[in-house]
């Protein structure tokens, strides 16, 4: 196999346009081309003064802002790039298909197919073609045979010239911590057959990853092992949601019971974070999944055994709406809730999947007026995800029902009755509850679902404060 010079990328989203982005900066001896059939996302990723990326990322404008048209290049000329590649990366979304046989679990896989399709058709010579995208396992059979069939069937000398090997190799970055995990990685898995198609993606990785950490297995084990490890984190997060509410019952601590848990060595501290359910737009679709393949196997038990971390996720996400309104005298109709946080985690703009959007449809229902404020998700991404156009409030200030958009913690909690953290954003620690509280209807509420808020200085302040399993307050 000859050294990787040239690498394409397809899909500049979350996770192509980081993990491309950490190969560039790490790798200034290869030249990474990123395609999107998206022409409005490359040109964001192109923005000459970074403002626009299409994906925020603590660290990420740093790396475009060094590598950008040096060795990282943005485009929508597929073609090209797949021509010109040693190494392609399959990065394009999978999402669960909404019709059809396996809706509402399989993953929709027409995307990767259609990424072979171009592959097949447009790659010279030998190609090594990386497995990125989350996939359902034996998906690389799918491609395999895709790749294969187009050796039969392109021009003549494709046939002769051609040669494709298949890895998989899962990215395993968070979002909000993209460039650090990608950057640090506890480990990078490489599946395949192909020892010098293994030793060509090893051989980049080991420019900045210790040996130790890269480790190697057969496909199948690859591709499942990463659906598996996100079905293990979103259970931990189930598993410490359902504890949350036992403690809520019983006047315990969920914080307590987490870190008291957590220092045993076996269970571990990481990911024992009571939330308002986890969102993002990987566990539920991995569940849901992994749910499908065992009921395609036979394993009923087992699909059921994984479907209740998503039951208990739902439950979580409605259980607090039914909670502020029970706390708000029953009756939020008529009311203002500042939102505070709409992606689905703290330092991302992404919504996917965000409790926020449950949460805040729910509340709509009840009749109440939202102000939402999170510091980097844009008003048109929460009209989308909404649904719903935001109201203005009318000359004579007064709320017409509906939500709007706020420009800050200050402009959001005008006038409102209550405050629902919904995401740990570093400036949601801490706030200042006295001129906030001042600005604000009485009696005012904190529901804080993200245990960031000082209980006690918001209650000097003269806030009622709900805190998400401690609510023995
Ligand atoms: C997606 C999946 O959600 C995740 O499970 C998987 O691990 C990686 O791919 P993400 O990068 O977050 O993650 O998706 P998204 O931000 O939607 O980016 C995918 C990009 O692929 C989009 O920009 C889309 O335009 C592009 N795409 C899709 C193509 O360029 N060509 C296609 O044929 C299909
Ligand atoms: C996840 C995996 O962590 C990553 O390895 C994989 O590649 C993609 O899926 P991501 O979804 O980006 O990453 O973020 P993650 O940090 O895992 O958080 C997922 C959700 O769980 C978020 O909504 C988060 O708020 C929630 N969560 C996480 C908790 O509620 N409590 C915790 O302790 C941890």
């Amino acid at each position: 196999m000859k050294a990787i010079k040239k690498i394409c990328c397809i899909g500049a989203g979350y996770v192509g346009g980081p993990t491309m982005s950490v190969i560039a900066d790490r790798c200034p001896h290869i030249t990474i081309n990123v395609v999107d059939t998206n022409k409005l996302r490359i040109n964001q990723w192109n923005d000459p003064d970074l403002e626009k990326l299409p994906v925020y990322e603590p660290g990420l404008k740093e790396i475009i802002q060094r590598c950008r048209n040096k060795n990282l290049f943005f485009s929508v000329n597929v073609q090209k790039h797949i021509e010109e590649a040693d190494m392609i990366f399959i990065s394009v979304n999978t999402p669960t298909k909404t019709k059809g046989i396996g809706a509402g679990k399989a993953s929709d896989l027409k995307w990767i197919e259609a990424s072979a399709r171009q592959i097949g058709k447009y790659a010279r010579g030998e190609t090594i073609v990386v497995e990125k995208s989350t996939l359902p396992v034996k998906t690389a059979e799918t491609i395999k045979e895709i790749l294969f069939s187009s050796l039969k069937s392109g021009p003549e000398k494709n046939r002769k010239l051609n040669k494709f090997c298949i890895l998989s190799n899962p990215e395993f970055l968070a979002e909000g911590t993209a460039i650090d995990d990608l950057e640090n990685p506890d480990r990078v898995l490489i599946g395949g057959e192909d020892e010098k198609a293994i030793e060509a993606l090893k051989a980049i990785y080991l420019n900045w990853v210790k040996g130790n950490k890269i480790i190697t297995t057969d496909l199948w084990s690859s591709e499942l092992s990463k659906l598996i490890a996100n079905a293990f984190l979103a259970q931990r997060v189930s598993s410490i949601n359902s504890i949350s509410a036992l403690c809520e019952a019983t006047q315990a601590n969920v914080n307590e019971v987490a870190n008291a848990i957590g220092m045993d060595k076996r269970i571990g501290k990481f990911f024992l974070n009571a939330g308002p359910g986890f969102g993002g737009s990987c566990f539920k679709k991995d569940i849901l999944n992994l749910v499908y393949i065992c009921n395609h196997y036979g394993l009923k038990e087992v699909a059921n055994y994984w479907e209740k971390v998503l039951e208990i996720n739902d439950w979580q996400k409605k259980r607090l709406t039914k909670l502020v309104v029970e706390k708000m005298f029953g009756n939020i109709s008529g009311k203002t809730i500042t939102v505070l946080g709409f992606a689905f985690k703290s330092n991302t703009n992404d919504t996917r999947e965000s409790p926020a959007i449950t949460i805040c449809k729910d509340l709509l229902e009840e009749g109440c007026f939202l102000s939402i404020f999170d510091p980097k998700v844009r008003l048109n991404q929460i009209i989308s995800d909404l649904d719903i156009n935001p109201i203005t409030i009318d000359s004579n200030g007064n709320n017409l029902g509906g939500w709007q958009y706020a420009n800050s913690i200050d402009d959001a909690v005008k006038g409102s009755d209550a405050i629902i953290i919904l995401s740990d954003w570093r400036e949601f620690y801490n706030l200042d509850y006295k001129t906030i509280i001042s600005k604000m209807r009485k009696p005012c509420w904190i529901f804080d679902t993200r245990n960031v808020v000082d209980i006690n200085a918001a209650k000097k302040s003269g806030f009622n404060v709900w805190s998400l399993g401690r609510s023995n307050l």
